[in-house]
Order: C-alpha cells, then structure tokens, then sequence
C-alpha cells in the first residue's frame, strides 16, 4: 500500500532572525485536496512558515516539500505547482482588476488565449465581471480581496497558499470567501491557509495545525482536537470568592462521577464534564451542601479556543497588548 505523495510536507522546519526563532522545528503533512489551516495569534510563525513553502524565503534548518519537491533545491520547480494570496494587499490601486490579471498572466508566460480564457473564467468565480475595468482603488475591501484572490489563481496552482484571506473583511464577505474556498477545493486544489479567526479554522478548514511561538502546538481535524479535550465545559463563579470555600468546593467536585476534572480559578472552578445534565445539577447540589453560593454556572460544547488553552497553556488573545504599556 502506498500513502499519496503530500502536497505540502514540512520536516523539522525551522527559521532563526538574531533573537527570535519565527519558526521553531514545525513537522507536518499537509494531504492532497484538503484545506489546511494555520491558527494562530499574532507571531505566531504563520506567515514565516507560508513564505517559506512558496519559496520566499530560506529555511534556517529543517526543509519543506510541495509534492516531494524540495522547495530550495528545487524552486522553479515548485513555483509552478502554487498559487499566493499575500497578508499584506499586492494589488496597484492605479490599475483595473481585468489589468491586474493581465500583468500576471504575462508573468507566468500563459499564451494570450490561455490569458484572456483564464481571466474571464477567475472573474465570473468571484463575480467581479461587472468592476473588471474600473481601476482597482474603486473598488470595496472585499472587492479587493477577492482580486487578491484571483491573482494567486492565474497560475492555475495545485497548492493555493493563502495567508489570512479574510482579515479584517465583513460577515458577508468571509461567507462568501469560505464558499469560494470550498469550491477550489472541490476541484481538487489544495489550500493552505493562515488564520488568527477561531471560527474560519473551525468552519472552513479540514484540518489544522495549531502553532505558537513558532513552534507546534497540535495537529488534527477541528472534530478532533476539540473531542480531543474530554468532555464538555463548565464553568462556576461563586461568590464571595473566599479561597478556602473555593478550594472545598473543588475537592467536593472531584468526588462526582461525571466530573472529568476541576481547576479552580480565583472566582470559581472550571470543569471537564461527560454528561452536562447530570453534572449541572450534581455541582448546584455540592455547592448548597457546602453553603457556597453560586453567582453564574455556564455551559459550553468545547471550542477551539479551549483547544488552544489546553495546548500552549495562556488564551488565544492577550487582552491588553504588552507594546501598549509603558514600561
Ligand atoms: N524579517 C524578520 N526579521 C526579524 N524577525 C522577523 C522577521 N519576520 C518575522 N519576524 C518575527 O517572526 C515572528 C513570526 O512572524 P510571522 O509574520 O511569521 O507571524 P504571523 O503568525 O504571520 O503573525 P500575524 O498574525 O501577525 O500575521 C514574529 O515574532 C516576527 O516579529
Ligand atoms: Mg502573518
């Protein structure tokens, strides 16, 4: 029996600037025709780690394959199997969408039939046909995004990259990026994404790997790593929040049955539970025994952000930016 070659296969990569390590040994194998996320906060190595694959950058150490091709050795190679959907907008504000696309199609030296052919097919897909020739500044965030995302189709790639295709777009906009992004998929392109959106890795991705700090933090279906937790969430916040009857209040919860595990917290505990309707009422009736009055009880299906505490330890965002503070 033989595995399918990946269409993105990273081994032990890893990018060192002087103080930091952006890319810290990442390992993992991306399949063909799924969509593949990269999640994670801001630094985390996202786009380092795409840069690297599409041949933008070296690797310090470790290598990364595009279907087995080496992508330093073989960059020519490999630039002919991707497609890019830059962080940051490419696109000139000066020139019309069809123009845009025009310039590229020169630039991967398709015939002018193959060109024009191409283009007016990209432009249906994301249904820009009616702004193709208003220069490309005319048109909305979304609008522009979507060009964005036409350009890294020219190519016609079998691995489109895509660093944060949705960012700072609206609802509607998103919706209609992942629908589109669904469709590529059905026609059998693989997409590697980058996303600092919960719920874009949830909903659009078929599997993620989780990174911080440029290293890897968990791999797997989005299913998966949250089934991967153990049980749905309660959490408890009691009040007054004296430690002592916190601290009882926990040891009495570890002896319930359906109760999977309890970590206090300084207003309360939070707990891994098999059965929430046996457990909700078992931690009412611990806590009236203990004389421990219960000021809020919530109940969650786990999420990915539990995922992410549960595997790099801290919340996915900090609230209060540490660059802000004067120190
Ligand atoms: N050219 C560079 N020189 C030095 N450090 C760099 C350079 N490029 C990136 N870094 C650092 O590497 C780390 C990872 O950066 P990267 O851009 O890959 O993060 P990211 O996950 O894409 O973040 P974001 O969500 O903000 O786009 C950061 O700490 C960043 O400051
Ligand atoms: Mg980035």
């Amino acid at each position: 029996m033989m595995d399918r070659i990946p269409a993105l296969e990273a081994v032990h990569l890893t990018k060192a600037y002087d103080a930091v390590r952006a890319v810290d040994d990442l390992s993992f194998d991306v399949k063909e025709g799924e969509i593949f996320g990269l999640l994670g906060p801001n630094g985390a190595g996202k786009s380092t780690t795409v840069k690297i694959a599409i041949t933008l950058l070296c690797p310090s150490a470790g290598r990364a394959m595009i279907f087995g091709v080496d992508v330093v050795e073989h960059a020519d190679r490999v630039r002919q199997m991707i497609g890019y959907v830059p962080q940051e907008r490419a696109i000139d504000r000066f020139l019309t969408g069809r123009e845009h696309l025009q310039l590229l199609g020169a630039l991967y030296h398709l015939s002018r039939e193959e060109a024009e052919r191409r283009i007016r097919e990209l432009l249906k897909l994301l249904d820009l046909e009616h702004k193709a020739d208003i220069p490309a500044k005319n048109y909305s965030g979304g609008m522009k995004r979507k060009l964005d995302l036409a350009c890294g189709l020219i190519p016609n790639p079998k691995v489109l990259f895509m660093d944060e295709p949705t960012l700072g777009l609206d609802v509607q906009s998103r919706l209609r990026i992942w629908d589109y992004v669904r469709r590529l998929r059905e026609r059998g392109i693989t997409v590697v994404m980058t996303t600092n959106y919960l719920d874009e890795a949830d909903q659009l991705c078929d599997r993620l790997a989780i990174i911080d700090g440029g290293r890897l933090k968990a791999l797997g279906s989005p299913l998966e790593l949250k089934a991967g937790l153990g049980g749905d969430s309660i959490s408890v916040t009691v009040g007054p929040p004296e430690p002592s009857r916190i601290e009882a209040l926990a040891e009495a919860l570890r002896a319930v049955p359906v109760i999977r595990s309890v970590s206090p917290r300084p207003d309360g505990v939070d707990l891994r539970v098999d059965a929430p309707e046996k457990a909700v009422p078992a931690v009412l009736e611990t806590a009236t025994r203990l004389s421990c009055r219960v000021e809020f009880i919530e109940y969650h299906r786990p999420r990915l952000d539990d995922v992410f505490v549960a595997y790099t330890g801290h919340v996915f965002r900090d609230e209060f930016p540490k660059s802000e503070s004067n120190e």
